[in-house]
């Protein structure tokens, strides 16, 4: 089938070679370590607040999300340090987050336990080509989904699915995480309030000049992530102020 493809920014169209592809990917390693161990941290002055001790499930859904979250930069790694003989989704023209999101799902299915009978489904619309400090975001925003609606759609324990979903629209794409479980509470806007989750997926996604949308019912919490081709945003931090977020509780976004 002959895929059209889309380039979030002329950037995009860059043409690289396996030294620059290492040193790029070493850069990276650097850059998304220290985002996850600042990650980290924001959760450790969460609980660190909470004041409360956790159950042994508790503190294994807490080490086991700290897990995925790493196995989510390893993937995006592994896929950029790759040669594209190897056929890992990345050439000259960017990465392709269908195929990466694809990976993704599955290294979430195999490092979550919590996940119990919910299963996790990926759908590639095709033609769907980011750079990687695009990709980053995208998966590390997914991740969080994901991991919410493995924790929180089904609290009967009963075996559901998440959908994790991209393809292109107009001059971007659209990712999409949609779950079968009972949806947000009616008091709750996802748009400004929640956990960290919440507050790092709005940061993100800000950073991605990427809109959000959150469709939430009875049949299930679906969370939309749209993608320009926006030139502002071509360049994205990897991490936001980190003093904005550790004044969490206090600030709103
Ligand atoms: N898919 C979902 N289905 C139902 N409720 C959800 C779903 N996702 C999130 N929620 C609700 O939204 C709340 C906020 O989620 P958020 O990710 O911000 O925080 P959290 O998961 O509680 O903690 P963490 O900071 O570890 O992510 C959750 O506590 C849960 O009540
Ligand atoms: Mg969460």
């Amino acid at each position: 089938m002959d895929v059209e493809r889309r380039e979030i920014g002329d950037a995009a169209v860059r043409h690289v070679g396996p030294a620059d592809r290492l040193s790029e990917a070493q850069h990276r390693i650097a850059n998304n370590l220290a985002l996850i161990a600042g990650y980290t941290r924001l959760q450790a002055t969460r609980l660190h607040k909470a004041g409360k001790p956790l159950s042994a499930r508790e503190a294994c859904i807490v080490l086991e999300e700290v897990a995925a979250r790493i196995e989510t930069v390893g993937e995006l790694h592994r896929l950029l340090s790759a040669a594209p003989s190897e056929g890992a989704g990345v050439n000259e023209s960017g990465v392709d987050l269908g195929r990466f999101l694809g990976k993704l799902c599955a290294s979430l299915r195999d490092t979550l336990s919590f996940a119990g009978e919910t299963s996790i489904v990926h759908r590639d619309g095709g033609g769907c080509l980011v750079r990687p400090d695009q990709a980053t975001p995208v998966a590390l925003i997914v991740s969080e989904l994901v991991t919410n609606a493995l924790k929180y759609a089904h609290p009967a324990g009963v075996a559901g699915r998440v959908l994790v979903s991209c393809r292109p629209a107009g001059e971007g794409l659209v990712v999409e995480v949609a779950d079968d479980g009972v949806g947000l509470s009616e008091e709750f806007d996802p748009s400004t309030e929640g956990g960290l989750g919440f507050r790092v997926v709005r940061g993100l996604a800000r950073q991605l000049g990427a809109d959000l949308v959150y469709e939430s019912s009875g049949l299930g919490l679906t969370v939309r992530l749209t993608l320009g081709a926006d030139d502002e945003h071509r360049v994205i931090p990897l991490w936001p102020d980190r003093e904005a977020h550790v004044r969490e509780g206090t600030d709103r976004d």
